[in-house]
């Protein structure tokens, strides 16, 4: 049984990511509209990933006995400016999200609730990893350059990125 305030905080962590998996879905649809291929491939994945995120939490306050909340989403932006900006808006959002983790985390802590502790560190292992990799595509781009041709260079790159992630995730 976790408490009615911890209780409070997940559901508004399920609204956090389901509001970064309809933010991301939609930067997938605006690279593929850029014939950015790898990175609306990219960015669906990611979208994915955010669902999942969302429903781990969901099934988690269910089992604890809590009630878990079907948020409303607000609808995204349709149009990023350019891939560097959109980019740079996931990794703001990614450390968002890191942030309101580390809250749960201290929140549990507080309330000396050691079952949503242990649950949450799950979630501080994804949070390092997925800054990391948005900061390495910022990186990248930021080698490349974004001129006109330098467009299709980010793309192949984003796409081996994504490729790797992918498989590494199949190897976990
Ligand atoms: Fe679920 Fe990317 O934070």
């Amino acid at each position: 049984m976790i408490s009615k305030k911890m209780e409070k905080a997940l559901n508004e962590q399920i609204a956090l990511e389901g509001s970064a998996c309809f933010l991301y879905l939609s930067m997938s649809a605006w690279c593929d509209q850029q014939g950015m291929s790898g990175c609306a491939q990219f960015m669906r994945h990611q979208s994915a990933e955010e669902q999942m995120h969302m429903m781990k939490i969901f099934d988690y306050v269910g089992e604890v006995n809590g009630h878990p909340i079907t948020p409303a989403i607000k609808q995204p932006a349709k149009d990023f400016g350019t891939i560097q900006k959109m980019f740079e808006q996931v990794y703001a959002h990614e450390q968002k999200v890191t942030k309101s983790i580390h809250k749960l985390v201290s929140l549990a802590k507080a309330e000396d609730d050691y079952t949503t502790f242990e649950f949450l560190q799950w979630y501080v292992m994804e949070q390092r990893e997925e800054e990391d990799s948005m900061r390495t595509i910022l990186d990248r781009i930021k080698i490349i350059g974004t001129g006109a041709q330098s467009l299709y260079f980010i793309d192949k790159e984003v796409e081996a990125i994504s490729a790797a992630a992918e498989a590494a995730e199949e190897g976990e």
